[in-house]
């Protein structure tokens, strides 16, 4: 370790998680070397460069306040390790695409190869820490391939789940409603825990820093987001019967969130939910559950999964519908690809199933969205095939020309104040309107004379 610093920490995983998180810690203790390491040169060079792999807002200051003095982006994962007295394992926890689990279990093969390379390289005490989302009992996993592979080091696994929400990553890491942290409940698991509390009590709160056993920590993650997804799949189920009768999906959120054990956020009805976590990590809990011989507790959280498809494709099924029972050939303008406004993530966006539906219809599919490239969004609805009816275009005013429908499915704060006159002007009659975000002002494109759908709003 170097003299300069008090302590040296690194990441494994450069990703969503590991490159924020980190860049928070170091910006926060100068006195703390901190260094991010994955094998993926292009990611690490993106980090050591002005433009991130990571679009957040505040994430460019907060790394630029620290990298180089106390932050490195490295690819020598082995060095990063050697030299580390805290180790955080912030890798990805895809759902498994084949064998025993797939579709719903957790694929811990990056957790298992981070473990194995930790074991083979670290000398004397380590603290490893389990940032990256998994099924509960997975450091006992960690425990045995550590204890099993070291020739002379010594481990703590320390679970500590990351509750940032993406576009809000930064206020969320800076300002947390909790940190947690669990461990083994021995004198040795206690110390751990405390050298790891005491990294984020220089600018959290302790009273927000909670600590546990390692399950309850392990399963807590799970669990807060099969919550928040359990919350947007009710409040999307009762926009399909808002639809059916007249009734308006945010007067009922309003009314419901006014009751205080109910509370106002997440009651916002969409297209649909998406991004990495909620998806996968609902599956892997609700695989758990049968795991462990509970099958009605993991149908139960499966139908949450089940609610969000369903919308996925009522909404593209409406669009269908009001267009005639066709859209072959029409063309259709997309606002908005990533899986929710401020970040340039797309993974489980519900555009992937939305542009999917109608490509499979025959439309010509026109995609704008303002932080996400065109090779991402082909590769997310196409793969490796290719259709030239999926078109990705540089604006919004693009997207919109000539076209017979748009639909909204990101909240992008540009859309709100769109020349929605001119992209009336500018569509074939009668023009429709898809808002699958409730954004737009709906009266007054009325008054223009769009045909306006609202998810869960009398027409
Ligand atoms: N994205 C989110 O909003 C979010 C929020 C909370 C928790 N999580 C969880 O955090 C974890 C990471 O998510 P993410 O979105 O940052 O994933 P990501 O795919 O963006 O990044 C993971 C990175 O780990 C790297 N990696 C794989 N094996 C490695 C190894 N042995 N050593 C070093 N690096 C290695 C990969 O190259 C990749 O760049 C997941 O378990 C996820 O569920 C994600």
């Amino acid at each position: 370790m170097s003299s300069n610093y008090s302590l040296s920490i690194c990441c494994l995983g450069a990703g969503y998680v590991g490159g924020p998180t980190m860049a928070m810690i170091a910006a926060k203790c100068p006195d703390i070397k901190v260094t991010v390491c994955d094998p993926n040169e292009a990611r690490i060079a993106a980090w050591n460069s002005d433009t991130l792999p990571v679009y957040e807002p505040g994430l460019q200051q907060v790394v630029e306040s620290a990298r180089g003095r106390n932050l490195f982006f490295s690819t020598d994962v082995k060095e990063a390790i050697r030299h580390s007295e805290i180790i955080f394992v912030s890798v990805g926890t895809p759902t498994k695409t084949f064998g025993v689990g797939a579709g719903r279990a957790a694929d811990l093969k990056y957790i298992e190869s981070a473990a194995r390379m930790i074991a083979e390289v670290a000398e004397g005490p380590k603290i490893i820490v389990e940032k990256s989302t998994i099924p509960v009992r997975t450091a006992s996993a960690m425990i045995t391939i550590l204890q099993s592979n070291s020739k002379n080091g010594t481990f703590q696994v320390l679970s500590n789940p990351e509750f940032l929400a993406e576009g809000t990553a930064v206020e969320d890491l800076e300002n947390p409603d909790r940190v947690l942290i669990g461990g083994e409940q021995t004198p040795e698991g206690l110390a751990a825990i405390e050298k790891v509390v005491s990294i984020y009590a220089r600018w959290i709160p302790r009273d927000k820093i909670l600590a546990t056993n390692l399950w309850s920590s392990e399963l807590s993650k799970l669990v807060a987001n099969a919550f928040l997804a359990q919350r947007i799949s009710s409040i999307n189920s009762i926009s399909a019967l808002c639809e059916a009768t007249g009734a308006d999906v945010e007067e009922v959120a309003r009314a419901i969130g006014h009751d205080s054990r109910i509370g106002p956020k997440f009651l916002k009805a969409s297209v649909g939910f998406g991004g990495s976590c909620f998806q996968k990590d609902i599956l892997n809990l609700s695989y758990l559950c049968e795991h462990f011989g509970l099958p009605e507790v993991a149908a139960y959280w499966q139908s949450v999964v089940t609610m969000n498809d369903w919308q996925k494709s009522r909404f593209s099924g409406r669009m269908v519908s009001d267009l005639f029972n066709t859209v072959t050939g029409k063309q259709i303008g997309i606002l908005g690809f990533a899986f929710k406004k401020d970040t340039n993530d797309t993974r489980e966006t519900p555009a992937i199933s939305v542009c999917r539906d109608l490509l499979s219809e025959g439309a010509k599919v026109y995609v704008y969205d303002p932080q996400v490239s065109e090779v991402q969004i082909r590769a997310e609805v196409l793969g490796t095939e290719t259709n030239p009816n999926l078109v990705v275009v540089k604006s919004a005013l693009e997207a919109c020309k000539g076209a017979h429908g748009v639909a909204v499915l990101t909240e992008w704060d540009e859309f709100k104040t769109l020349d929605f006159q001119k992209i009336h002007d500018d569509m074939l009659k009668p023009a429709f309107l898809f808002d699958g975000r409730n954004v737009l002002p709906h009266e007054s494109l009325r008054t223009i004379g769009f045909r306006v759908f609202a998810i869960g709003k009398p027409f």
